[in-house]
């Protein structure tokens, strides 16, 4: 009788190699931006942060935070440009996995939360993690070449990118405290600041954190999970192979979504299924609009050791630090298996929204993070039996559904 292992082996072996021969090392020369206006792509697909929201009417900076470690990540200020004032303290928004600043703008101006919060007169900073197209950059290291630059996962994002982000933001307006929106991995990463930076969230009055994902024992999405296990059982195997990052934007597998999704014909058919695969189903949530728009800012990439990370996490109940397996864990942790996150020095005010229909970051695993913080004001399930993980970001319904609740914790914390 085939052991369940036999069966498995070849499935995880058949999707990273679909992984090495669609998404990585392929990468183009970007299609250059005439090119595909001639094509007929979205403007917005192809514009940056700052072009887009201005386009719409915003006033955007661009800030260049340097980690201490070395990273060079870039952070958007956007503020609406007819505020008779700035409501205080700041606020920082910031994005999930294989996302950039750009995802909070794919909406649209009608529907996407930085649209919305900046319209509120909310002084909002936008910010990006190491890895994506707007934090690949380094001090000394050259994301091409050096292997280095992507030995990192949520880990080092939340003790590095995501204290760098909220000091350069305090020292930049001269506010003492901000206020924090997290968005899945934007949250997960700021809990591990908390924990291993201690006094660091003291900074902030308030995290919102939307699917704030911390553990991944639920995750119901089965093409995320044997991708993300498959990444994890092939680590050493792809970074020995020169595979260090994945998922980037002007890999051929974003590039081909990106060509797909542009036409209105297939947009909607094709490029809304693909989101119903890898998360779930909500029909009209995401506008054809948004369709033809998000498939240019996204997959925005990450690290090979970041997914494996994900893939380690769907196969704990712990929300837990990376496992380098019992010899390496011995070394780095003084411990066969690696320690847990200290979720009660998360003493930051708390206020969750998360999804039923979430495949993602279940809701079962946010019930579990509520229950280990010791600062919760309110978790919140979103009015919307189909609301799933990207639709915090992507669905055109965020103005009613998302939004009011944010806005009023916000509104709450700010003067
Ligand atoms: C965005 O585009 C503007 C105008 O083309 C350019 O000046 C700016 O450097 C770009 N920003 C980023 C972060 O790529
Ligand atoms: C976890 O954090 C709390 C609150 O800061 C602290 O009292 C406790 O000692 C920490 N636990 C560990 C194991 O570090």
């Amino acid at each position: 009788m085939a052991s369940k292992a036999n069966v498995t082996f070849p499935v995880l072996l058949a999707s990273v190699v679909l992984v090495v021969a669609t998404v990585v090392r392929l990468r183009l020369t970007p299609i250059g931006r005439e090119v595909k206006r001639h094509l007929g792509y979205h403007e917005d697909s192809y514009l940056n942060f700052t072009e887009i929201a201005t386009k719409y009417g915003f006033d955007c900076e661009e800030h260049a935070i340097t980690t201490e470690d070395g990273y060079i990540l870039t952070v958007f200020r956007i503020r609406r440009r007819d505020c008779a004032r700035y409501k205080r303290p700041p606020v920082i928004l910031m994005h999930g996995l294989l996302q950039s600043a750009d995802s909070w703008l794919d909406a649209g101006p009608k529907s996407g939360l930085a649209y919305l919060i900046a319209g509120q007169c909310h002084e909002l900073w936008v910010g990006n993690q190491r890895g994506n197209y707007y934090g690949r950059r380094h001090v000394r290291l050259n994301p091409d070449r050096d292997a280095e630059f992507w030995r990192f996962a949520v880990h080092e994002i939340g003790v590095y990118d995501i204290p760098a982000t909220i000091d350069y933001v305090l020292k930049n307006t001269g506010e003492e405290k901000l206020n924090y929106v997290g968005f899945s991995q934007g949250a997960g990463t700021f809990f591990i600041m908390c924990s291993e930076r201690p006094g660091s969230c003291d900074k902030v009055n308030v995290l919102v954190g939307l699917a704030p994902a911390a553990r991944q024992t639920h995750t119901r999405s089965a093409p995320y999970r044997a991708l993300a296990t498959g990444i994890n059982k092939f680590e050493g195997l792809l970074t020995s192979m020169g595979f260090h990052e994945l998922f980037a934007k002007g890999a051929i597998e974003q590039e081909f979504l990106s060509f797909l999704c542009k036409f209105r014909a297939t947009s909607e058919a094709l490029c809304g299924v693909f989101l119903t695969i890898i998360d779930a189903f909500h029909p009209g949530s995401v506008s054809g609009e948004s369709l033809r728009v998000l498939y240019g800012h996204f997959p925005a990439g990450t690290s090979t050791r970041n997914m494996a990370r994900y893939g380690q996490s769907m196969q704990s109940d712990k929300f837990q630090k990376f496992d380098y397996g019992r010899e390496m864990n011995l070394e780095m942790y003084g411990a066969e298996r690696p320690p847990s996150y200290n979720l009660s020095a998360v003493t930051v005010p708390f206020v969750a929204l998360y999804g039923r229909n979430d495949h993602l970051a279940d809701s079962k695993d946010v019930h579990w993070l509520v229950q280990q913080l010791p600062n919760v004001l309110e978790a919140a399930e979103v009015a919307d039996p189909l609301w799933n993980h990207l639709d915090v970001t992507y669905s055109q319904f965020n103005r009613r559904l998302i939004f009011p609740k944010l806005n009023q914790y916000l509104s709450k914390f700010s003067d």
